[in-house]
């Protein structure tokens, strides 16, 4: 089954409180396993930036629930398109802390077909390359 994947950038709404953000996130996460969607939120206080992928009908009614929601606005689609395989296949859904530096990166960075550069110019990483240096160390031991 083709998969399709998602990123996109948005303000929190203000005042938002982190108990407030684990709470969205865990209902994110309830919806997310019955659509097959994975993926990851970072957030740094103020910003939001989210990756999904899964089936399109699964990415179709998470990415309607994202942009209904009231505790962000000013969402920016970063990319879209087709994936061969999960990048990211850990959480149903789950909520980072980084810092503002690193979510401003990502937000510019080059999402050009959700491509990686392992193995080749590691001194201008695709925002995938940087993604997964943000996940990779929570999910591979050592
Ligand atoms: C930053 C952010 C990410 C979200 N991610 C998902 C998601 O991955 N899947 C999903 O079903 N809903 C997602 N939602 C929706 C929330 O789970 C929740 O239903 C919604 O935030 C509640 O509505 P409210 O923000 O208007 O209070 C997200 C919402 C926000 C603000």
């Amino acid at each position: 089954m083709p998969l399709r994947a998602i990123a996109y950038a948005s303000e929190a709404t203000a005042g938002l409180a982190a108990d407030r953000v684990d709470g969205l996130v865990e209902d994110a996460a309830r919806f997310n396993r019955m659509a097959g969607v994975t993926g990851v939120l970072l957030h740094d206080g103020a910003c939001f930036l989210q990756y999904i992928e899964g089936p399109a009908d699964g990415i179709d009614s998470v990415y309607e629930r994202i942009l209904q929601a009231g505790s962000h606005g000013d969402i920016i689609e970063l990319a879209r398109g087709r994936v061969s395989h999960r990048q990211f296949p850990y959480w149903a859904m789950r909520w980072l802390p980084v810092d503002a530096a690193l979510l401003r990166q990502l937000s510019v960075g080059d999402w050009a077909g959700f491509a990686r550069r392992i193995g080749q110019d590691q001194s201008r990483p695709t925002a995938m390359d940087l993604l997964a240096g943000v996940v990779q160390p929570l999910v591979q031991p050592g």
